[in-house]
């Protein structure tokens, strides 16, 4: 008998019910990848929307990364809107002028006098945020899991990637993108390469392997999968003149790596750069995509830096996923569907549709 396993089901991917569920188990209840510290220079700030938990991120002047709830505590407006910007150190209320620190300190309050209220009660509501290599993660929960427990059950492959020395890499490129379909069809597309010859005829010329719809070389075994003619990017030609990362030898001179934290970031490593990619969803039935190409700094100051070879790939690569993303959406609403079937080739897909229940548990219809 073939072995087959089963995808999820219509109900898991596009009802409401389950999507309240992951909010507050998956993406606010554990760590979320919320976007690379290089972009927060010190003094500044960026709002993140965290499956719809407005939150933003300052980093003080003593370097310190704080996560602050998006709302004033004076009468609730939304302190700040979504771009990032210098604060000059503080952060203003645009409805009565209410001011934070960085650190989320109330500090002034315009017409009110110190005997009118308690300024040192009413601080910005404070997430929980830890930086490790230059990613910031942030939990909403009240009691956050043990961040260093976390990434071991949730980040595996992104600790097997640590030599890379992500904490030295700066983003050079920033993209964004909508897709029209459930974060999860998302992470599954990425996980399976059985659509690679069909949907990616640019991708399998520089991963062989990918032509076998296999994602793992099984002839390694530490995950990576050979480059095409000995290359070293991720570009059109598989070639780069950009200087290696920092600490990159040997084989990993020719590899490509991906990898996943679960729930919501991919990692696309070759010789030449890292590619982060971590999604935002935005309720059942759609997901913000964002992509951060990772250089060494001093890379990204030589004169001439031109990364394009390699954005205007993976940006192709990305483009070609997310209409099938799009289209698998629109598959799975139809009433028609209960589930689809996974083949051995699927395995990672697999490995993650039971990571998610297990992490989501029952809901009930
Ligand atoms: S609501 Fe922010 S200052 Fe009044
Ligand atoms: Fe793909």
């Amino acid at each position: 008998m073939p072995n087959t396993a089963h995808t999820l089901s219509s109900f898991d991917y596009i009802s409401q019910q389950v999507y309240e569920v992951e909010r507050n188990k998956l993406f606010h209840g554990g760590w979320f990848m919320a976007g690379r510290a290089d972009r927060l220079a010190r003094g500044n700030r960026m709002v993140v929307d965290i499956a719809g938990e407005s939150v933003l991120l300052a980093r003080d002047l003593d370097d310190t990364v704080h996560a602050h709830a998006n709302v004033c505590r004076h009468r609730g407006a939304r302190l700040c809107d979504a771009h990032s910007e210098s604060t000059q150190g503080s952060l203003m209320c645009p409805y009565h002028a209410w001011t934070y620190a960085l650190d989320g300190r109330l500090l002034a309050t315009p017409h009110l006098d110190d005997d009118d209220l308690d300024k040192s009660a009413l601080s910005l509501w404070k997430h929980h945020v830890q930086v490790w290599q230059g990613f910031i993660f942030v939990s909403l929960a009240k009691q956050p899991p043990a961040f260093d427990q976390w990434m071991s059950t949730n980040a595996t492959e992104l600790l097997q990637l640590e030599r890379y020395q992500f904490g030295k890499l700066k983003v050079a490129v920033r993209t964004s993108c909508e897709v029209a379909a459930n974060w999860k069809i998302v992470v599954e597309n990425y996980q399976e390469c059985l659509h690679c010859t069909r949907v990616h005829p640019e991708l399998v010329e520089v991963v062989p392997l990918f032509r076998s719809g296999w994602v793992l070389d099984h002839s390694r075994d530490d995950g990576g999968a050979n480059l095409a003619n000995g290359g070293n990017s991720f570009s059109f030609s598989g070639t780069s003149d950009l200087p290696l990362l920092p600490g990159v030898s040997g084989i990993d001179t020719t590899s490509y790596y991906g990898g996943t934290v679960f729930p919501n970031m991919f990692i696309d490593v070759t010789g030449t750069s890292a590619i982060v990619t971590t999604l935002f969803p935005k309720g059942p039935h759609h997901t913000t995509m964002t992509m951060e190409y990772m250089f060494a700094p001093e890379v990204i100051d030589l004169p001439g830096f031109n990364p394009s070879q390699i954005v205007d790939f993976s940006e192709l690569i990305a483009a070609q996923d997310n209409v099938v993303c799009e289209r698998v959406h629109l598959g799975v609403s139809s009433k028609a569907f209960e589930h689809g079937v996974l083949s051995p080739k699927d395995d990672e897909v697999i490995q993650f549709t039971k990571r998610y229940l297990a992490a989501r548990g029952p809901v009930e219809r």
